[in-house]
């Protein structure tokens, strides 16, 4: 069945039934974590009751199913993000995993003066494993600038970029901010200085299509809880060359070939990368959830999210007391905002919110460059998936709009 409408699509959540202080939950914290499908609970529940048995390890019957159902959900993430190869999906836990295992892996191939190109607009999960690199080996991590809206300054960018440039790594889209980062470009740009591009797609992979072989990046990472999956899952894209080039991560069973004490040899992709145990449970949700978005129209998954994001901004800033961040920029699926109240922070806002039963994030967001740079505290951010619905923001700017009633 295709997924064609709102009610159709929330139908599907039932955690949306749920009360938060006796109002009905308007869940806006999707950026953080999204909730889970049907699909993905009933595949969780089956799972355990029929399919729970170590994979790639035993002849016996469930071992066996088991790992066809992991390897199964690893073709259907590389349909998704149309890569070349199933070995070149790595299981993770997450996006910070996946950076921290690139990032690692370089420690021998980077040499001092080499050079490391971030942006202003990353999570700390994309600022601190590079500047551990640069600890480990002498490079320098340089940081593309924005402008005072957020967006980054691309001719800065190309500025940065010489042939000492080796890793260029940026978010697709801000979690902070919401801005979408013209990936195409700079991947073309880095690749004509021999650099190879990271796409942290965390914020993106729910929202926009993504073709790896068409953007053409080297590695590509994000996490499965934020595309309906449970936490703990996510990916490592990589380039099959460059991933064969590369020194595992961890050490341990899976990841090898033979073991001696004189020698060991490693297990080709995607094993080298997947040490010990894996979370085979929670890496064929993922494949589940997959299939789940795959069952949402196309159409409709895409003109719905940015119609919540219009009509959000639109209504936002119909009101007078608000400061809304990066208003004008190219943005998806997050409004970040404050009140214009001396004395009052995002941290106010989330908790009077929370007693109409709004969820939103408040704080920093893993973003402290952004926030020093724009010189607050931090923001409040409401963050939309596709099962949100123009009702509920409605009721949000009610709230939003009594909030600010009390606190002036
Ligand atoms: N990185 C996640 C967020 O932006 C947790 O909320």
């Amino acid at each position: 069945m295709i997924l064609k409408s709102i009610d159709e699509v929330r139908s599907q959540f039932p955690f949306l039934e749920r009360k938060v202080n006796n109002y009905p939950l308007i869940y806006f914290d999707n950026a953080a974590t999204t909730q889970k499908p049907k699909m993905v609970l009933d595949a969780m529940l089956d799972y355990q009751i029929n399919f729970n048995a170590n994979v790639h390890r035993g002849v016996h019957t469930v071992s066996q199913e088991a790992t066809l159902l992991m390897e199964n959900s690893r073709k259907k993430i590389q349909k998704f993000i149309n890569a070349k190869h199933d070995h070149e999906i790595i299981f993770t836990k997450g996006t910070t995993e996946g950076i921290n295992i690139v990032s690692h892996s370089f420690r021998n191939i980077l040499k001092k003066d080499d050079e490391i190109l971030i942006s202003y607009l990353e999570h700390h999960s994309n600022i601190v494993p590079w500047q551990i690199l640069c600890q480990q080996t002498g490079a320098k991590l340089k940081v593309i600038p924005i402008d005072l809206e957020g967006v980054l300054d691309l001719s800065a960018f190309e500025k940065l970029l010489s042939e000492k440039t080796k890793i260029v790594s940026v978010t697709h889209i801000s979690n902070a901010l919401g801005i979408i980062n013209p990936i195409e470009f700079i991947i073309k740009k880095s690749h004509e200085f021999g650099a190879l591009v990271l796409i942290d797609a965390a914020q993106s992979i729910a929202h926009k299509k993504i073709d790896v072989q068409l953007l053409d990046a080297d590695f590509l990472v994000f996490s499965g809880h934020k595309i309906f999956a449970p936490t703990g899952t996510g990916v490592l894209y990589g380039k099959e060359k460059i991933l064969n080039s590369l020194p595992p991560f961890h050490g341990g069973g899976e990841m090898i070939e033979s073991v001696s004490f004189e020698k060991t040899t490693y297990a080709p992709l995607p094993f080298k990368f997947e040490a010990g145990t894996p979370n085979f449970l929670g890496n064929t949700l993922l494949g589940t959830a997959i299939d789940f978005v795959n069952s949402i129209d196309t159409d409709f998954l895409k003109s719905h999210e940015e119609e919540l994001l219009s009509y959000a901004t639109l209504e936002l800033s119909k009101i007078n007391e608000i400061i809304i961040y990066a208003k004008d920029s190219n943005r998806a699926n997050v409004i970040s905002f404050n009140l214009n109240l001396p004395g009052v922070s995002a941290f106010d806002v989330g908790m009077f919110l929370d007693k109409y039963g709004v969820a939103i994030r408040t704080g920093q967001h893993c973003t402290q460059p952004i926030m020093d740079f724009l010189k607050i505290q931090g923001t409040a951010r409401a963050s939309f998936s596709i099962y949100n619905s123009k009702s509920e923001i409605d009721n949000f700017i009610e709230f939003l709009k009594k909030t600010i009633k009390f606190l002036f």
